[in-house]
């Protein structure tokens, strides 16, 4: 019988409060996952300055390693600071260590860097293992848009679902009660979907022997190009059971559902409403101009969906999930890309200055979304299509002012 290793890969402010909750439920449930919990780490220097707990006089000022004060002191003293993290997390600043006979992979990280990373894992991993992807943003490239569930799984050959949700790290961090939603819908002959053994019986699932290249469909409906190596049996089924395991806590509540891309797609465009929200809070307009940009927001999300992913993807998804509309209202109402696109408006300049100067090394996702999404909707000639997602690219590029909003979003509001 053997284990699931789990490895985050990724360690900021999502990353290490995720390495938390799932290092707590490797432990509760040490029958199905080794406890210990590999967590990569960007590594860079970080200073322990005479203010902080950890401050070591002998040391001084001298620049510590950021994994080895996250090995020491169980704290990521950058990224969550002020949140005891629980000590089976090992940080590792090596990827190809730290992903190394890995069975579970979950991906935590800033989108903008993923695809180095996967170049570096590439090869590294298990040909079983299967992903998470708590990745907020999409993938767009000259070919189209793709969700990082899909590319990670492609890259890698691996399955590779997907976790999001109205879930602002920091409350989490601090046991705060909240919901996620995890999509994951693996081929039918995939191993996962086989009753467990660990009740003493043979596995009916696929044995190590069978391993077999398993066709599935992609989120568009498509048979996709990966080909998947079947979990070994002697390995607890990685099911929706597996996965509400490794994810739910008391503070955490996990709904598990099958819509990959309608998950993943909330996640990332709820990050281009934000930013409109703090545009329009930063000018002052307050709460029913925040609604108004929200109710557009949520009508772009759905549309978007469907128009590009409407094989699979579910309306309600969107309208009744905490990865749909409950993370639009969090992240318009507290998340960094409300916050930062808030203190542009009021202090006039780029929300690029205002993540440089206050954010610490946190990235926001929303900007470069913004971006990427509207290069694929104007090379299709759609940017008239989606008048909030247009208008938020064009205010940060400069060539809009917040005082436009109402106007270039009307055709949306005069039509409804
Ligand atoms: P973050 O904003 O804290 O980003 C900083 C991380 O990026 C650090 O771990 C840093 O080491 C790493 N990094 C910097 N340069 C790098 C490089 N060149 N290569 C690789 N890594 C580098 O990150 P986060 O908050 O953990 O966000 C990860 C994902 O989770 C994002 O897609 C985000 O949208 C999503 N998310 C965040 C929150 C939140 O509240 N923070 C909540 C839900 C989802
Ligand atoms: P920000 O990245 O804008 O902080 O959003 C966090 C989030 O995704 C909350 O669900």
């Amino acid at each position: 019988e053997k284990k699931h290793k789990v490895t985050i890969v990724g360690s900021g402010n999502w990353g290490s409060t995720i390495a938390k909750i799932v290092a707590e439920n490797t432990k509760q449930h040490n029958d199905l996952f080794e406890e210990d919990v590999q967590m990569w780490v960007y590594e860079e220097d970080v200073v322990i300055g005479k203010d902080s707990k950890y401050y070591d006089a002998s040391a001084g000022d001298k620049p510590q390693k950021l994994t080895s004060v996250i090995n020491h002191h169980h704290e990521n003293v950058k990224y969550l600071p002020g949140i005891t993290l629980p000590s089976n997390i090992i940080a590792n600043p090596s990827l190809v260590e730290a992903v190394k006979n890995s069975s579970i992979l979950i991906f935590n990280l800033p989108h903008q860097f993923i695809a180095n990373v996967c170049k570096q894992v590439g090869g590294h991993i298990l040909p079983f293992a299967r992903g998470i992807s708590c990745i907020k943003g999409v993938n767009v490239t000259d070919d189209g848009v793709s969700l990082f569930s899909e590319w990670i799984g492609d890259g890698l050959n691996i399955y590779c679902g997907a976790l999001s949700g109205a879930n602002i790290a920091s409350e989490i961090a601090a046991e705060k009660w909240s919901e996620t939603t995890i999509a994951y819908d693996p081929p039918p002959m995939d191993n996962s979907r086989n009753p467990s053994p660990r009740d003493g019986s043979p596995n009916p699932g696929i044995t190590v022997t069978d391993l077999q290249a398993l066709s599935h469909k992609d989120c568009r409906g498509r048979t996709s190009k990966t080909k998947l190596t079947a979990l070994p049996a002697e390995y607890p089924p990685l099911d929706h059971d597996c996965f509400r395991a490794l994810f739910h806590r008391h503070y955490f509540h996990v709904q598990m559902v099958s819509d990959v891309a309608g998950v993943s797609l909330g996640g990332a465009l709820k990050n281009i409403v934000a930013l409109a929200a703090g545009f329009v809070d930063g000018r002052g307009w307050g709460d029913n101009a925040k609604a108004a940009i929200m109710r557009i927001g949520l009508m772009e999300m759905v549309k978007f969906g469907k128009e590009f992913f409407g094989e699979t993807v579910q309306s309600q998804t969107f309208t009744e999930t905490s990865a749909g509309v409950a993370d639009l209202i969090t992240s318009s109402s507290g998340g960094r890309n409300f916050r930062c696109a808030k203190k542009a408006v009021e202090q006039g300049i780029s929300v690029d200055e205002v993540e440089q100067k206050e954010l610490n090394g946190q990235k926001l996702q929303g900007t470069t979304t913004a971006f990427e999404v509207n290069s694929f909707l104007k090379a299709r000639g759609l940017e008239k299509e989606y008048p909030l997602f247009t208008a938020v690219n064009d205010i940060l590029l400069g060539n809009k002012d917040v005082n436009d909003i109402p106007n270039l979003v009307a055709t949306v509001t005069d039509g409804a």
